[in-house]
């Protein structure tokens, strides 16, 4: 009896000591059961706060949209850097006004109302962004047209977003002048940014804007935009076929303007676009972000490798962006003893395959990589945010609220009709962990797919119904990827980039991954070409030689055969002076593969390979003829 007390006490004690030593034990154990709950949660706080701020922008009236952001940065710090161009400094204030000039010259010249929609034609340079901001202003939506296209491919943009107005660069006359007649058979009127022109049927805006009042606009001059107005058309850049213009809204706009932010970056940080501004990565990503976070824009007409890191030391450049292979040419240049000597701490970009981010990362030093899936007129998208290299994103509870219609998700895909599997229901057949599927996102009022703009064909493509019950409808994004046992999202390969051989299907980039290591192989393009009397496609590659090189016809044959089965390996190897590129730096692969292998067609030098021998041959009309009558085996 006498001992009840002090014991009761003890165990209370007790009982403290453990609690208190299992919450300071708390963060090792989830450390170790749950290694990525701390960076789940950071994420998840971050992508929740950014969610929020939507919903409460969405439910402003008028409608708060990313103009007024801008407006708000103005206030805040008008003498601040907002671009740095070619040495010279705009500031907030600046661009604000330019903006302003541009919007109240388009306005009484050319009789701009809100919701007429505007092309623009230009480069990367300041004045692209105060056009747009000037259009902006007025309610105009702007179809970002990509510079380096011309005649047809150029009308086609042209037209598919239904513009009435082209404005272009001066130094895009010529160009323009290719496609005047039909622009002027359909009334568009067209403004070149130079003081004098003396083409008929193109009127110079210069002066106009230049002497235009810098006073600011009216905000009832887009009173009526909403979050579901089109904000912009964005040409996705397809390495098949002619561009599709999708549907930009202004939801859009502010989903991935909020990129910036859950990866970390600041008001105070630099920011260096290097990519073309006509592409959602350039523009909404690095320019709109910026104008989310307010801070500076180091702009560049276009990605240089070798000026890249000198740049970065110039203007103290925090935060890069990347696409494709450029993180590859940087790693590709000659090494440097200051190549660590920046101040770079955020890469926020998509596409790099994981033994480059290594590379990258081995050489530049501790640079964060947000590296991140998504597409311009997608509804899905990830973000790597834990610190696992070659990851795209991860699955977390947010993605995955109701688990038994979930948003996203991976289905079983046939390579050879590039069409999903179907099972007897006639409903998509999910894919097990770490096995590829084709992604597909649930089409929700909160996750919209609005399509392309004049292209109801290309639109109902990308819709795809009976995946999960009959009569649902998912966003088809034509990409392959992956979720290991950890969550962990992984990019494999876009739909048309991998082909099947000998009922083995073949990535292409790998393929090219591989190539790439032959000492002598600069750049590799690979494909797959069909050969009469065969299924599928066998494997070639286009491949752009180092300078000065010539190719190793056995060397390339053995480190092939040291990293990739024989289904795999190009069968045909086609020496170019240059591989031809998208602006993305995607390779172009439409031409190649409907040119094939014959070799009285193909003026490049074309080789075979020859296994017995262990070698690549000079591919003579002699064996491209036995191949095509079987009688070389394949
Ligand atoms: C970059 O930073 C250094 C040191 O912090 C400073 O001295 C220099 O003026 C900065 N350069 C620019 C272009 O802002
Ligand atoms: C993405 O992964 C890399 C691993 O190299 C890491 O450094 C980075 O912090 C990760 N995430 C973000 C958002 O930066």
């Amino acid at each position: 009896v006498l001992n009840s007390k002090p014991r009761c006490l003890l165990v209370n004690m007790y009982l403290w000591i453990t609690v208190l030593a299992g919450l300071a034990l708390l963060p090792a154990l989830l450390k170790t059961f749950f290694p990525y709950f701390f960076q789940d949660c950071v994420y998840m706080y971050r992508a929740l706060g950014c969610g929020i701020r939507l919903n409460v922008y969405k439910r402003k009236t008028p409608f708060y949209s990313i103009v007024d952001c801008f407006l708000y940065a103005v206030k805040k710090h008008p003498r601040k850097a907002f671009i740095q161009f070619e040495g010279k400094t705009h500031s907030y204030e600046e661009v604000d006004k330019e903006s302003n000039k541009v919007a109240n010259a388009l306005r009484s010249e050319a009789g701009l109302r809100e919701g007429d929609t505007v092309a623009l034609f230009l480069g990367n340079e300041p004045r692209f962004v105060w056009t747009w901001l000037g259009l902006a202003k007025l309610g105009c939506p702007a179809a970002l047209l990509n510079f380096n296209i011309r005649s047809k491919s150029l009308l086609h943009c042209f037209s598919c977003c239904g513009a009435s107005v082209l404005i272009a660069a001066a130094e895009l006359r010529d160009a323009v002048e290719e496609i005047l007649p039909a622009l002027k058979e359909k009334g568009i009127t067209v403004y070149l940014l130079s003081d004098e022109c003396t083409t008929d049927g193109i009127q110079c805006i210069g002066q106009a804007i230049a002497k235009a009042s810098d006073t600011p606009l009216s905000p009832s001059l887009r009173s009526n935009i909403h979050i579901r107005t089109t904000a912009l058309y964005i040409y996705t850049s397809g390495t098949t076929g002619l561009p599709k213009a999708a549907y930009v809204t202004h939801e859009r706009v502010w989903a991935s303007s909020f990129i910036q932010g859950v990866c970390g970056v600041t008001s105070e940080d630099i920011f260096y676009i290097n990519l073309p501004l006509y592409h959602s990565a350039g523009f909404l990503i690095g320019l709109v972000g910026s104008i989310e976070r307010g801070n500076t824009v180091v702009l560049r007409r276009k990605f240089s490798a070798s000026q890249f890191w000198d740049d970065c030391r110039k203007h103290n450049i925090t935060v890069m962006q990347y696409i494709g292979e450029t993180l590859r040419y940087l790693c590709n240049m000659p090494k440097k003893a200051n190549d660590r000597d920046h101040k770079v701490r955020i890469a926020i970009g998509n596409g790099v395959r994981a033994d480059v981010w290594k590379e990258f990362l081995n050489r530049f030093g501790r640079i964060h990589v947000g590296e991140l899936y998504a597409a311009t007129e997608g509804n899905v998208g990830f973000i790597n945010y834990t610190d696992k290299v070659g990851v795209v994103g991860r699955i977390n509870i947010l993605s995955k609220v109701s688990d038994d219609m979930p948003f996203l998700a991976l289905r079983k895909f046939d390579i050879e009709k590039e069409e999903p599997v179907r099972n007897a229901e006639g409903l998509c057949i999910p894919v097990g962990k770490d096995e590829v599927g084709l992604l597909v996102g649930k089409i929700t009022k909160h996750t919209p797919f609005v399509g392309y703009a004049g292209n109801e064909q290309q639109t109902e493509k990308k819709r795809l119904g009976d995946v999960f019950v009959k009569g649902d409808l998912y966003f088809n994004s034509g990409d392959l990827l992956r979720i290991d046992h950890e969550n962990f999202v992984y990019f494999h390969d876009r739909v048309g980039d991998t082909f099947r051989w000998k009922g083995e299907n073949v990535a292409t980039t790998e393929v090219a991954d591989i190539l790439m290591m032959v000492d002598c192989i600069e750049e590799a393009n690979v494909y797959g070409v069909k050969v009469e009397g065969h299924e599928g496609r066998i494997g070639m590659a286009a491949v752009k030689l180092k300078e000065g090189r010539e190719f190793d016809c056995v060397n390339t044959c053995s480190v092939l055969a040291n990293y990739l089965p024989v289904y795999a390996r190009p069968r045909f190897i086609r020496i170019q002076n240059s591989l031809e590129v998208t602006g993305t730096f995607k390779m172009k692969k439409v031409k190649l593969v409907e040119e094939g292998f014959d070799p009285t067609l193909i003026r490049d030098p074309l080789y075979f390979l020859d296994l017995p021998q262990k070698k690549y041959v000079p591919l003579s009309q002699e064996i491209h003829k036995s191949i095509v009558s079987q009688d070389i085996k394949l």
